[in-house]
């Protein structure tokens, strides 16, 4: 594209922005706070999904002190169900520095803004220009998508090469006299004109220019790599049930392995990378062994097993059945805490158990069951 076309570019998206845009709650705001919350939720799930969840937290934490002084727990519950719980993880911390390190107010530095967990040069670009009208560009993938097609960038835009190759030619029809709204006005192009599998050619302003429309290439840009093979893995999880105080209660785990549910609850569990009948599980040796240190009586008990359920994670495809056993109350130090089965949908947790524990018949499942001997 020529200086001429790039100029036309610059133009005609800040008017077809002025026409076509939405009206969302972030873009009548510039202070950092709601930008960032915004800007990482929608790092996560789409614009309609998103808006709710950005009315509860900022409904709930109206100031970043409110969310430095939360605790963790209800941030990660009120996350549930957008996934990547690092990022509620990340926010809760990045909130206590913001508030103890600059009284309450985000830098407005590149550099201070990269230090805080969770703050990449994409939310960091996000943040500057929306709140402070700082001069850079945002690349996120309706960005990439864009100019990808503008410039017909062969190169797959997951790539180091790729994206150098987008950032370059993006800073041809940046503009610097108003990154903000620039920034806003080529990510909703991309989301609402630009699209990725219908994108709107016949309409477009662009199209006299647009090397990805002359070259017919439209539908096919922008190209990714491949990403890495899924994992299958196989979960048990364990629901020991036990009746104390009138209440039928069971153990959840809190998770403290450093991965994607760090801090989020769930059951009992063991994992094996093998696909394994519950029946053989139950005669394993490592089960055999949790049994053995928790004094719980092989002989003495009935389990019941739920059906299979799948659930896809992005580089894991999990496989898990559920369960239970019906036993006087165990001792389980920590991770494990004693729950009422009624409570544990109130913890944050995975979404596949939150789709579990929402199931009608949870809190009498282990009447449902089949007992397995
Ligand atoms: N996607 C990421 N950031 C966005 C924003 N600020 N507006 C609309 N969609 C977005």
């Amino acid at each position: 594209m020529n200086s001429k076309a790039c100029a036309h570019f610059r133009q005609n998206l800040i008017d077809w922005y002025d026409t076509h845009k939405r009206d969302l709650p972030w873009r009548h705001t510039r202070d950092p706070y709601f930008i960032w919350v915004s800007e990482i939720i929608l790092q996560q799930t789409t614009v309609d999904q998103g808006l709710s969840y950005y009315y509860k937290f900022t409904n709930t934490y109206p100031t970043i002190f409110h969310l430095a002084d939360a605790d963790e727990k209800d941030v990660l519950k009120l996350w549930q169900g957008l996934g990547y719980y690092s990022r509620a993880r990340n926010m809760h911390h990045t909130a206590g520095i913001v508030v103890k390190k600059y009284n309450g107010h985000f830098p407005d530095s590149y550099k201070e803004l990269l230090e805080l967990k969770g703050i990449g040069p994409y939310t960091a670009a996000a943040i500057l220009s929306f709140a402070f009208n700082k001069s850079l560009a945002v690349t996120d993938g309706n960005v990439m998508r864009v100019v990808a097609r503008l410039f017909a960038i062969e190169k797959p835009v997951n790539t180091t090469k790729g994206l150098s190759e987008v950032n370059k030619n993006l800073s041809h029809i940046f503009d610097t006299k108003q990154p903000g709204t620039f920034n806003q006005a080529i990510m909703e192009f991309g989301a609402q004109h630009c699209k990725v599998h219908k994108p709107l050619c016949n309409s477009c302003f662009a199209k006299d220019y647009c090397k990805a429309y002359a070259d017919n290439l439209q539908f096919i840009l922008p190209l990714k790599e491949a990403k890495t093979k899924t994992l299958d893995r196989y979960l048990f999880y364990f629901i020991p049930l036990f009746v104390e105080n009138n209440s039928l209660c069971t153990y959840l785990n809190r998770r403290t392995a450093k991965d994607i549910w760090q801090h989020l609850y769930d059951f009992i569990s063991f994992e094996t990378t093998r696909k394994t009948s519950p029946q053989n599980f139950l005669k394993s040796k490592i089960f055999t062994q949790f049994l053995a240190d928790n004094s719980i009586k092989r002989s003495a008990i009935d389990f019941y097993i739920s059906k299979l359920y799948h659930h896809k994670l992005t580089h894991r495809h999990l496989h898990v059945t559920f369960i239970s056993f019906v036993t006087p109350p165990l001792e389980l130090g920590q991770p494990y805490i004693k729950t009422p089965l009624s409570q544990v949908k109130d913890y944050p947790l995975p979404k596949l158990l939150e789709n579990f524990s929402n199931e009608k018949d949870f809190n009498n499942f282990c009447l449902n069951l089949l007992p397995v001997r």
